[in-house]
């Protein structure tokens, strides 16, 4: 087992924590906000609580903010005596190694069958059992060039999502339809992709149905996700000429 020390004091921290607890390493945490209940040591100044934390750890993560992270280093340098690890999609410092896992941390806190399904995306280089041993997560590697490019994918595929489901919602509830009308069709949405990507799409552009594209660009127009759904007609037919899909053709 693996002593831990984390560092940070959000969402991620407060998963990251459950679950190593879970898997029966010891973890010792730290905030800089000496009143956050997460700090293993409530000792008044930041140094000597962090110097508390991470001494029995052979591990330290560095869960803060990503433009926090270098800042932490400089301010505390004595961490570099421990095995460092950051958790950003996107950050690359050359003397931390990176490992993002590829979730969403939110307040509820997850089973420990939910966090050992997460991958983790490791800095090429770096082997992952040594960075956070004892994790049985799936891990891939990449190299510094394509992170920045992978984490704008992340973004558009979960945040973005939300981003357009809100919006929707918003819309469905001012016509007067109750917000849950559409859980079981997202559900089944989501479902339907990672049981069969190739076939999950339906509807007007699967079909190539331009009359319906036609109505709904109409019943949308002013509406800010009018060009959002022109947008989505040109990535839909870049994609079927890159034979990434296996529609009728707009
Ligand atoms: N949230 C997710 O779902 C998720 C998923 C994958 C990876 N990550 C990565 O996990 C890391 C943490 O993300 P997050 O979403 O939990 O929180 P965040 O909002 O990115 O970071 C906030 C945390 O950083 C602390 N912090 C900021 N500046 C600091 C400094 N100079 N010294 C010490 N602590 C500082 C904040 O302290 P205060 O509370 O005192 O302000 C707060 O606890 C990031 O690298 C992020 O990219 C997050």
């Amino acid at each position: 087992m693996t002593h831990y020390a984390i560092l940070g004091g959000r969402r991620i921290t407060r998963n990251i924590t459950h679950y190593f607890l879970q898997l029966n390493h010891t973890v010792s945490c730290w905030a800089r906000d000496r009143c956050s209940p997460l700090n293993t040591h409530p000792i008044a100044g930041a140094t000597e609580r962090l110097r508390a934390t991470i001494r029995p750890a052979s591990h330290v993560l560095l869960l803060v903010s990503d433009a926090s992270i270098a800042k932490l280093l400089q301010r505390y340098p004595f961490l570099h005596h421990k095995t460092l690890v950051h958790c950003s999609g996107t950050v690359c410092i050359p003397s931390v190694a990176g490992a993002h896992p590829l979730m969403t941390f939110s307040h509820e806190l997850y089973t420990q069958q939910q966090y050992q399904q997460i991958p983790f995306i490791v800095d090429a280089g770096h082997a992952f059992d040594e960075l956070l041993p004892g994790l049985p997560n799936p891990h891939f590697h990449i190299s510094a060039e394509e992170k920045p490019r992978y984490h704008a994918l992340c973004v558009m595929a979960g945040n973005f999502s939300q981003v357009l489901w809100q919006a929707v919602v918003d819309r469905i509830s001012a016509i007067g339809l109750p917000p849950s009308t559409l859980e079981p069709y997202l559900l089944q949405t989501v479902n339907n992709f990672v049981n069969n990507p190739d076939a999950a799409l339906t509807g007007p552009l699967s079909r190539g149905d331009q009359n319906t594209i036609a109505s709904n660009l109409k019943a949308l127009a002013g509406d800010p996700l009018e060009p959002l759904y022109r947008a989505f007609l040109e990535l839909y037919r870049s994609s079927q000429q890159d034979g990434k899909t296996g529609q009728v053709a707009l």
